[in-house]
C-alpha cells in the first residue's frame, strides 16, 4: 500500500481497496474525539488552509472541525470574491498556491473549476486535498459515504447500491471509480440531460464495475441494500456561486419517499445523502430507521480527521 504520508487526495481513480480499509481503521481510532467532542493534540504544530472557490456548508466546516478536533491551526477562505482571485487581478492558482503553501501545511480546495485542485497540486510542497471540484470529484464526501456504510452494514462487499441523482456530479464520479475496490452492484437513476458521459461509462466498464440503469426509484428499491441519493434539481457545479430563484420539483422517478419506504424498500435499507437536499427526500423520511445522513455528516468530521492525521504523518 503507498504511504498517505504527505500525499495529495485528488481523485478516487487510483484507490486500492486496502488504501480504503487503512482509512476506516483510523477512522475507527480517532472517532471518540469527535464523539465525546475531546479536542487532542495529534496535530498540535500542523496548520490547515482551507481555498474555497465555491460554496460550501459540510466540506469545509468538516474540514476545519477536523483540524480543530486534532488540534490543529486553521487558515483560509470561504469566499474567492473576498481574495485577489476573485477580484479585478483573477489570480492564477499558481501564484495563489504559492502563497498557501507559505501559510500551512495542507491546503484543502474547493474549485468551480474542473481538474483545480489537481493544478494546485503540480505547483504546491504541500499536500492538497481536493474538497470539489467542478463536476469533477468528491474524494472526501465518498470516504465518508463508505465509511458510513462500513459502519452501519459491516461490510461493503455484496451490497447493492441505488444510485439516484445527477450522474454529472463529482459524488457520482467519485463513487463510480470506489466501487471498482469492492463486489457491489449499483444502479443508476437519472434524467436524461444529467446522464453519465460516456467516457465515465467507458471507464468503469474497464473498472468492472457493475451499473445498470433503470427509470425509477421505484423500479429499483426493492433490491437496494444502500439508496444513495443527489438531486436532480441541482446546482451548475461549474459556476462559482449559484443563486437561481427558479428552482423547479423533483420527478416522482428521482424521489424516495415514506410510503415507498414502507411499501417496497427493504427492512435494513439505509439512505445516505451527501447534502443540500431539494424535495428529492422530504424531511418526513428523517424519522424512519432509513434515515443515515445525519451520521454520515458526523463521519464526515471523522473522515477527514483520519485523512488529515494520516496525510501529516500523524498516524502512518
Ligand atoms: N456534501 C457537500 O459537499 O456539502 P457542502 O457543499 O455543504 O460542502
Amino acid at each position: 500500500m503507498r504511504s498517505f504520508l504527505g500525499r495529495d487526495i485528488l481523485s478516487l481513480k487510483d484507490w486500492e481497496r486496502a488504501e480504503y480499509l487503512r482509512v476506516f481503521e483510523v477512522c475507527d481510532r480517532l472517532a471518540c474525539h469527535a464523539r465525546d467532542r475531546r479536542n487532542t493534540d495529534l496535530l498540535a504544530h500542523k496548520t490547515l488552509v482551507t481555498a474555497f472557490y465555491q460554496p460550501s456548508t459540510r466540506t469545509r466546516l468538516a474540514t476545519e472541525a477536523a483540524m480543530h478536533r486534532l488540534g490543529g491551526h486553521v487558515c483560509g477562505f470561504a469566499d474567492a470574491k473576498m481574495t485577489r482571485a476573485g477580484d479585478f487581478y483573477m489570480e492564477s492558482i499558481k501564484d495563489t498556491v504559492h502563497m498557501l503553501e507559505y501559510y500551512g501545511d495542507v491546503i484543502a480546495m474547493r474549485h468551480y473549476q474542473q481538474g483545480a485542485p489537481r493544478e494546485a497540486a503540480i505547483w504546491a510542497t504541500v499536500p492538497i486535498i481536493n474538497c470539489g471540484d467542478g463536476w469533477g470529484e468528491h474524494p472526501t464526501q465518498v470516504l465518508t459515504d463508505l465509511y458510513t456504510v462500513y459502519k452501519e452494514k459491516g461490510r461493503l462487499d455484496g451490497l447493492n447500491f441505488m444510485c439516484v441523482g445527477d450522474y454529472r456530479m463529482r459524488t457520482m464520479h467519485s463513487i463510480g471509480y470506489a466501487f471498482s475496490q469492492f463486489d457491489i452492484e449499483a444502479t443508476a437513476i437519472y434524467p436524461d440531460e444529467m446522464a453519465p458521459t460516456a467516457e465515465f461509462l467507458d471507464e468503469l466498464k474497464a473498472l468492472n464495475v457493475k451499473l445498470r440503469r433503470v427509470e425509477s426509484t421505484m423500479e429499483a428499491i426493492g433490491q437496494a441494500d444502500v439508496i444513495y441519493m443527489e438531486p436532480v434539481v441541482q446546482a451548475d457545479y461549474t459556476k462559482g456561486r449559484d443563486e437561481s430563484k427558479e428552482k423547479g420539483l423533483t420527478p416522482a422517478a428521482y424521489k424516495v419517499t415514506r410510503e415507498m419506504l414502507r411499501e417496497k424498500a427493504k427492512s435494513d435499507a439505509i439512505i445516505l445523502h451527501s447534502l443540500p437536499r431539494m424535495d428529492e427526500l422530504p424531511a418526513d423520511v428523517d424519522a424512519t430507521r432509513h434515515a443515515r445522513y445525519w451520521i454520515e455528516a458526523f463521519n464526515g468530521v471523522v473522515m477527514r480527521m483520519a485523512l488529515l492525521a494520516l496525510i501529516l504523518g500523524a498516524m502512518e
